[in-house]
């Protein structure tokens, strides 16, 4: 029986008009700036870092949707949560609205020419040359691994003792971006470069929580090469990645192979050109960082809300242990939907603008970074009544909108996983809400933490395994 209250009022609803994109400079004189959050700047940052959903959420009911801070990128970003002001930027033309992920904490690991972190021509090369193994029919073919992954997981956790779901998620979203990207099935041998990689990737991410991580993040902002022990880190990584591509080129069966890496060995520009080894490099590390810690987190705040939510646990678990197919696949993908929109796992994204921009009210000159909030959008009143509830059954009418729901960006830049991340939180939240009875270790909402672009759950959702089928 389904414990979900009676719904009577919408439960989507439409933000006000408000004007945004290009303007010239005399339109731009006549607004003015946005306010500005008025604490010192490294306290604006320590705030952002530390307990960002109070921080923003704070600076909104002061300021209103538009404000400027100071701190997480270079020149101060203005931080918007306007729908209308998100589409003006989706759709600008790409010079007008540059990607700030190039800006990003990631560029010195990959690069600046990854499709991470490539602006102009070369961004959409890159992001030509990858797409084809990240479409939905691609990644159909993953499931079977997906599921075993999931399983093999789950098998190995203890019963009636407090465990921390972001690392165990981790362990079998590794395991996927891994058998995807290399063609690395299940755990790999001892002694071979896969392994070494494999122990590389997790040591890596399990070192950027550490404090000196965190310093050295701030040191490598801005550079292309990686200095202190993010180098030394890199060159751990680089050699068995450099080994796994030597080794894959001299491959006599690449054409029958269907991982990403034997994709990108075939793979020709326009102009016949290859890939080089250290092009490969940076795209493969790319895809491996940007793919498995943002859906492991997902699912960890997921579950992180489910535990505490009994009506939305409740009904998920009575579609997914019931006959109805199709009710059951409905039940998950809203369940991930409104978990991605109320723990938006990349809480904000950005575009410098090139010329001046108009946002609402407000101007900003050209040359500024604009920030859009993904969680103050995700959690306006006009858009989504009863933001901070969990509430899975708003979306069993409703279709996610294109600016208002927007966990993956949008635009020419929208995440190139999206189609493989949502795969993988269907089958493990399906899997992880059939096989188990789940509950929290502490009543207490987690709060949400930065760790290098994400937002993470405070105690990595930590949970108490009752039972398993
Ligand atoms: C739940 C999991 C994930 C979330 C929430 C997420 C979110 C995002 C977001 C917000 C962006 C920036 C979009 C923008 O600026 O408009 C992005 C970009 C990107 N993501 Fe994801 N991502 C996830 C999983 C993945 C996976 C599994 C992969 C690949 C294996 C991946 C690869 C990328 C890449 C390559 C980009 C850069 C795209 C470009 O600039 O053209 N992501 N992602």
């Amino acid at each position: 029986m389904s414990l979900a209250p009676a719904v009577t009022e919408p439960l989507i609803g439409i933000a006000p008009p408000s004007p945004a994109g290009p303007i010239d400079e005399a339109q731009a004189a006549t607004l003015p700036a946005p306010p500005q959050i008025d604490l010192p700047r490294a306290l604006q940052m320590l705030r952002f870092n530390q307990r960002q959903i109070e921080f923003v959420f704070g600076a909104r009911r002061r300021h209103g949707e538009v404000f400027r801070m100071q701190g997480i990128v270079p020149g101060g970003p203005v931080i918007t949560s306007h729908p209308d002001h998100v589409q003006s930027l989706f759709t600008a033309k790409a010079d007008h609205a540059v990607s700030l992920t190039g800006e990003s904490p990631l560029r010195p690991i990959v690069g600046p020419n990854s499709v991470l972190t490539a602006i102009g021509p070369r961004h959409l090369r890159q992001r030509k040359l990858l797409l084809p193994p990240f479409h939905g029919e691609a990644i159909a073919r993953y499931e079977e691994m997906i599921v075993e992954a999931t399983n093999r997981e789950i098998d190995t956790w203890a019963l009636n003792s407090p465990i921390a779901l972001a690392p165990r998620m981790q362990a079998i979203t590794l395991d996927v971006i891994m058998a995807g990207i290399f063609g690395i099935d299940g755990k790999p041998q001892r002694g071979t470069p896969e392994h070494a990689l494999r122990r590389a990737v997790r040591g890596l991410v399990q070192a950027s929580t550490w404090k000196s991580a965190q310093l050295a993040e701030l040191m490598n902002i801005g550079r292309d090469e990686p200095v202190g022990i993010t180098k030394i880190g890199l060159d751990i990584l680089d050699r068995p990645t450099y080994q796994v591509i030597r080794e894959r080129r001299q491959a006599t069966d690449l054409e029958e192979r269907r991982d990403i890496l034997s994709l990108l060995l075939q793979a020709r520009t326009e102009d016949g050109e290859e890939l080089s080894d250290r092009e490969l490099r940076d795209e493969l590390l790319t895809l491996v960082l940007a793919g498995h810690e943002t859906t492991a987190n997902q699912l960890a705040w997921i579950w992180e809300r489910l535990v505490r939510t009994p009506a939305a646990h409740d009904r998920l678990r009575d579609a997914v242990r019931g006959e109805d197919e199709a009710l059951s696949a409905r039940t998950v993908e809203a369940t991930i939907t409104e978990g991605m929109r109320s723990r938006p796992v990349i809480p904000i994204i950005g575009r410098r603008v090139m010329v001046p921009w108009r946002l609402g009210d407000f101007s900003v000159p050209a040359d500024t970074p604009v920030t859009m909030s993904i969680l103050l959008i995700h959690h306006r009143a006009d858009v989504y009544p009863d933001p901070f509830a969990f509430r899975p059954e708003r979306w069993d009418d409703n279709k996610p909108g294109t600016y208002t729901w927007i966990p993956f960006g949008g635009g020419i830049r929208r995440c190139l996983g999206a189609a493989l991340a949502m795969a993988e939180q269907r089958v493990v939240l399906e899997t992880m809400a059939r096989r188990l009875d789940i509950t929290y270790v502490d009543a207490e909402p987690e709060r949400a933490v930065h760790r290098n672009v994400t937002m993470i759950p405070s105690a990595g959702a930590r949970v108490i395994v009752l039972n398993r089928r």
